[in-house]
């Protein structure tokens, strides 16, 4: 089979295709822009993998879409490229308009003309806005997203499902909750503050530290995608969480406890504006469906992750710098010239 993959230079999307190259026979087309947040190098293990094809192009663009559609003929497509920060929504949104709701749209034009068998719409958690002390979210829930990224995730969202019910298209919606692991970009809270900690530099906590997000592990993330895009019902939407609700100042803390840093580390900023409360998800029409069950437990995954980053410093600091992004160029102009 042939999948096409789209954001797969970024976080989740490269864990997944590291985990599609690792755990199948299939060809994997990359489609990523390389916006500041795709990095190429976290591809670097398997990019001498003659399964692997990476195309950069934008995919608000339907004639590169077109062209690479007509190329690479994919069976299906797992759709996980996005702007995906909350803060730079609120700084800048008109850009999270275009690539989320538009390229979404423009995927879905190109899927429906050749034939694509089943699409995975990666949406999250967030288009449920905030939760009050109690309650979970489930897969009926109303939508009520609060930030300019919530809002143009809700949009794709439907805008996927409407391909269903409209022109019969196989797609299937995964919301899943907040994840961590290797290879965030360090602009989310987790490797954001496992690097300040790192360097002794503040730790910026937004309002109280008592926000409530669901965490979990990119790796069960991307095998709840896999049992979706092998198991789950055209036209369904899939959450995806591992019922582990932490208020942020208690991860800010694990992270410093790990590390062997103070806490007087720890700054109390202005709060974000329009600050989502509480997230939490109800996974139990996923697991129940599939047969899915998340295996990672924070108290060992959490450590695990901040050990990344210690063993992983090229990789960060090299983000940090800049120095990524004069990778492709090295990497692949010559080649894709050929
Ligand atoms: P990320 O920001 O790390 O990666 C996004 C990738 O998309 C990057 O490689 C970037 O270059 C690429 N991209 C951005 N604009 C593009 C465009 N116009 N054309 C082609 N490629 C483009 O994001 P992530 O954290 O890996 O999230 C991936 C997906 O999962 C997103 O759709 C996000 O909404 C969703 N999601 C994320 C989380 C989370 O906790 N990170 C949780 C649930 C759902
Ligand atoms: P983030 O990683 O941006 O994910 P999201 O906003 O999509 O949930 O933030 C996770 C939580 O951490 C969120 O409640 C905002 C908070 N946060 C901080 O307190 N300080 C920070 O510097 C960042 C980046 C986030």
């Amino acid at each position: 089979m042939n999948v096409l993959v789209t954001g797969g230079a970024g976080f989740i999307g490269a864990n997944y295709v590291l985990r599609r190259l690792r755990t199948s026979d299939d060809r994997v087309t990359v489609v990523d822009a390389l916006t500041y947040a795709g990095n190429l190098e976290s591809l670097k293990a398997v990019e001498e993998n003659p399964a692997l094809s990476f195309h950069r192009a934008d995919i608000t663009d339907s004639d590169a879409m077109e062209k690479i559609f007509e190329e690479t003929k994919p069976d299906a497509v797992v759709h996980f490229a996005a702007e995906s920060h909350v803060d730079r929504s609120i700084l800048g949104p008109r850009v999270f308009t275009t690539t989320n709701v538009l390229g979404t749209q423009v995927l879905l034009d190109c899927s429906k003309k050749h034939g694509v068998q089943r699409f995975v719409m990666v949406s999250t958690d967030e288009v449920y806005g905030s939760l009050g002390k109690t309650g979970l979210f489930s897969e009926t829930s109303p939508l009520k997203p609060s930030s300019p990224y919530s809002a143009s995730k809700a949009a794709a969202d439907l805008v996927a499902l409407s391909y269903h019910h409209t022109f019969g298209m196989d797609v299937v919606v995964t919301r899943c909750s907040n994840n961590y692991g290797p290879l965030q970009f360090p602009e989310k809270l987790i490797p954001l503050m496992i690097i300040n900690a790192l360097e002794d530099k503040p730790l910026p906590v937004y309002g109280d530290g008592m926000q409530i997000r669901d965490w979990i592990h990119v790796e069960d993330h991307c095998a709840a995608i896999d049992a979706v895009f092998a198991k789950g019902m055209a036209g369904e939407v899939y959450n995806i969480g591992s019922q582990n609700e932490r208020p942020n100042i208690e991860i800010v803390k694990r992270i410093l406890a790990h590390l062997g840093k103070p806490e007087t580390l720890i700054r109390h900023v202005e709060d974000r504006l329009g600050h989502d409360r509480r997230y939490a998800i109800d996974p139990t029409k996923t697991e129940g469906a599939l047969g899915w069950v998340p295996e990672k437990k924070f108290e060992d995954a959490l450590p695990a992750t901040i050990d990344w980053y210690l063993a992983n410093r090229t990789w960060w600091e090299r983000v940090r710098s800049g120095a990524y992004r004069e990778y492709f160029e090295a990497q692949y102009a010559q080649r894709l010239a050929d």
